[in-house]
């Protein structure tokens, strides 16, 4: 457990996530941060008032300020505006680009030393935003985004084969949008590659599906997009941090010539632990999936060359 944990914006990501977090005991208190005035307050007085039954001792608390939240050791940054209609997504880009770059500026103030985890859209840009603004190194500012996919995607293998999710394990990378990066060379069943169990045809379907993951949901909810699976996502990489864990696995890093490229946010095998983001860790790479992983670096460096500052 740590001292603090504050998860900015308090919507269906944020206060799903605070509520997870606080159910694992993962901080001594746990704040939740929105500029809707109301909102955080009650629903982290509602969390809290769940305590006695879900019998965890973690005090959640809401706020529309940054006083409370001084002295974070992690900070879950969700806040954030969908796309509406008659917005691009150059708008959508620099709105949350506006929002979370305001929210980096006073958590850079009010928790200097805190790991930033970045949940907030378009991903990998709201990864180097917060990085730029908030001045952090790059093990203090990692992005959730291929836990996530590699979910959905194990999600989806465990169905088609009727097994447990548990013995599947798989590695989603590059960005987080249409070129993401699921690698059937690294996709098992307890160490049994996949291939022994679906041909190349049966697994396409799978990838297919997982690459537009988000867009499913979001067409049943009609109104919002996902958020059970991605707090989950966020959840798991703060209790690695937290319990210095040194679990390996898919998050959005800063590249510093690892897998040949620099200069941007991109989903990578890292290994998680106390620091943060404490190592990229490179994987072998066919040449298709390197081109691959190539092809989704343009697709993030594409919004990287027009976000505003
Ligand atoms: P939501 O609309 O339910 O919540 C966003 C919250 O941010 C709202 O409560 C809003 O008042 C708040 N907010 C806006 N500006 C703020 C500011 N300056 N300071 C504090 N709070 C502020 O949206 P939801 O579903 O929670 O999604 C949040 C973000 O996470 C979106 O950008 C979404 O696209 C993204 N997302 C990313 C995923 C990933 O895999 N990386 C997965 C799911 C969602
Ligand atoms: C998702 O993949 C919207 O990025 C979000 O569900």
């Amino acid at each position: 457990m740590v001292n603090k944990i504050t998860v900015v914006g308090a919507g269906n990501v944020g206060a799903t996530t605070a509520q997870r977090i606080a159910e694992k005991e993962l901080a001594r208190t746990v704040v939740m941060v929105d500029i809707a005035d109301g909102i955080p307050q009650g629903k982290g007085l509602d969390q809290w008032e769940s305590a006695p039954i879900e019998l965890f001792d973690s005090r959640v608390i809401g706020t529309t300020g940054y006083e409370e939240t001084a002295g974070s050791d992690i900070v879950v940054i969700t806040a954030g505006i969908p796309r509406k209609p008659g917005m691009s997504r150059d708008d959508l880009l620099n709105t949350n680009a506006g929002i979370v770059g305001a929210v980096a500026a006073e958590v850079a103030k009010t928790s200097p030393k805190a790991i930033l985890i970045i949940v907030s859209n378009p991903l990998d840009v709201m990864c180097y935003v917060a990085m730029k603004v908030s001045g952090f190194p790059r093990e203090r500012v990692i992005g959730m985004a291929g836990i996530l996919d590699t979910a959905r995607f194990r999600s989806f293998i465990a169905e088609k084969l009727d097994v447990s999710v548990r013995d599947i394990q798989a590695m989603v990378l590059g960005g987080h949008g249409d070129t993401m990066v699921p690698l059937i060379s690294y996709t098992s069943i307890s160490g049994i590659p996949i291939t022994q169990f679906l041909s190349k045809e049966e697994l396409e379907p799978l990838v297919v599906r997982a690459r537009n993951g988000g867009g499913e949901i979001v067409k049943y909810l009609k109104t919002g997009s996902a958020y059970y699976a991605p707090s989950s996502g966020a959840v798991q990489m703060v209790e690695a941090i937290v319990n210095d864990q040194k679990r390996i696995l898919p998050c959005a890093a800063w590249l510093e010539g690892e897998y040949g490229m620099k200069g941007l946010f991109l989903g990578v095998p890292v290994k998680l632990g106390r620091k943060g983001m404490e190592k990229v860790v490179e994987i072998a790479l066919s040449a298709d999936e390197q081109a691959a992983l190539a092809k989704s670096a343009d697709a993030v460096r594409e919004p990287m060359s027009v976000v505003k500052l």
